[in-house]
């Protein structure tokens, strides 16, 4: 198991990372009180609740569990106040823990509860899905969708603790571990060109679910955004960064609708253009470009997006969180591994970068 910590301060904490875990003995000096409530759903419940029920009944812990439906569609306030439901139906006091079992959904959902039950409570990720172990369950965003925009309510709400088994993603569907490489892949580019050629050598082991390997991703990956997070937790500046790719591929979701291509099948291909626009900028090389498509394609994502016209294109990228005074800002890339968050990109050149990376 490797240990690493997010430094913010006294609200410091763990994340762990290894295979077949001990819950019982890695989250027992992070519960607070004696009730813990463990949010997941119904497909992470029949995999993983027993042995997290039984582990915390082991420290003499008064075990809820609530167990929402599956999916994004869900993660919004009617959903929310399911769990506000079950800590009330539950008796729970201030004293109490919220423990998220599942992927990112869930750490979103559980984590917002935790922060508004009681004005605050303590809060811990148990991780499931790649994508929430190397992105959403580190660094404190919480939230919910509104029908007007992903994610567009929440707190800023740390957790105890994280913990990441990596025994736990053989259960996880192949396509939703691409999806969580492709945020994997997001860290290399934006900061730490080394990593590139690490996942350059070991990308079809990775892909192939080798739990060794998946864990020194988890870790390098985890590193760069504890560091970033612990420099910038509020996104006052260079936590930005965590969004290479992202602003092209929101457009990318909100045109097919949420869910009919994942979310880190969408970063994927709006990193490819975004690399694309930083290669006509003169910034990164064509080589480096054909590095950014060839390890997002070896990682079984998408490095081209169906035809979308480029006005509805346009139109989705205004609404992104980074628009400020009107102003577009995208994460483009000066060199492989060296991420920058700039206004300074030619229109032109991006709409080109659009078109040249959907299907003809
Ligand atoms: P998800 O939570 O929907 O999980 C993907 C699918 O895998 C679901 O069907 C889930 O039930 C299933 N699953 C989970 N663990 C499994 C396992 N071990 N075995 C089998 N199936 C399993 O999706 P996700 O990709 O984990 O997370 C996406 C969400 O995370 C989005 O809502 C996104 O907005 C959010 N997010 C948040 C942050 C943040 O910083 N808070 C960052 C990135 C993404
Ligand atoms: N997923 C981006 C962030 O946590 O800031």
């Amino acid at each position: 198991m490797q240990t690493l910590h997010v430094e913010l301060g006294d609200r410091r904490y763990p994340i762990f990372i290894g295979s077949h875990l001990d819950p019982q003995a890695l989250l027992e000096p992070y519960i607070k009180g004696k009730q813990v409530m463990i949010v997941t759903n119904e497909t992470v419940a029949p995999l993983y609740l027993k042995h997290y029920v039984t582990a915390l009944e082991a420290l003499g812990k008064k075990v809820s569990t609530c167990i929402l439906p599956d999916g994004e569609k869900y993660k919004n306030i009617e959903h929310l106040n399911l769990i506000f439901d079950a800590l009330l139906e539950a008796g729970f006091n201030r004293d109490c823990t919220v423990l998220a079992l599942g992927g990112g959904v869930i750490g979103d959902m559980a984590g917002f509860a935790s922060a508004c039950f009681q004005r605050g409570v303590y809060f811990i990720q148990v991780p499931t899905t790649l994508l929430s172990q190397v992105d959403s369950s580190v660094g404190g965003k919480t939230g919910i969708n509104h029908p007007l925009g992903k994610n567009m309510i929440g707190a800023f709400q740390q957790p105890q603790v994280v913990l990441a088994d990596m025994a736990q993603l053989k259960t996880l569907p192949p396509r939703e571990l691409s999806a969580g490489l492709a945020e994997v892949i997001k860290y290399a580019l934006l900061g730490d060109a080394e990593f590139l050629t690490w996942l350059e050598e070991h990308m079809d082991k990775l892909v192939q679910g080798d739990e060794t390997l998946l864990a020194e991703a988890v870790y390098r990956s985890c590193a760069h955004k504890a560091r970033i997070v612990a420099n910038d937790e509020k996104e006052q500046g260079e936590r930005a960064l965590l969004n290479l790719g992202h602003t092209f591929g929101h457009a990318i979701e909100s045109y097919l609708g949420y869910g009919e291509w994942l979310h880190g099948e969408a970063v994927a291909t709006g990193m490819v253009m975004a690399a694309d626009l930083s290669c006509k900028m003169g910034w990164i090389s064509q080589n480096d470009l054909e590095r950014t498509r060839k390890i997002i394609a070896r990682a079984k994502l998408p490095i081209v997006c169906p035809q979308i016209p480029l006005d509805d294109f346009l139109g989705y990228m205004a609404h992104d969180k980074k628009v400020l005074n009107g102003q577009l800002r995208l994460i483009l890339m000066k060199n492989i591994g060296q991420a920058v968050i700039t206004k300074e990109f030619d229109i032109d050149l991006m709409k080109q970068a659009i078109l040249e990376n959907q299907q003809s």
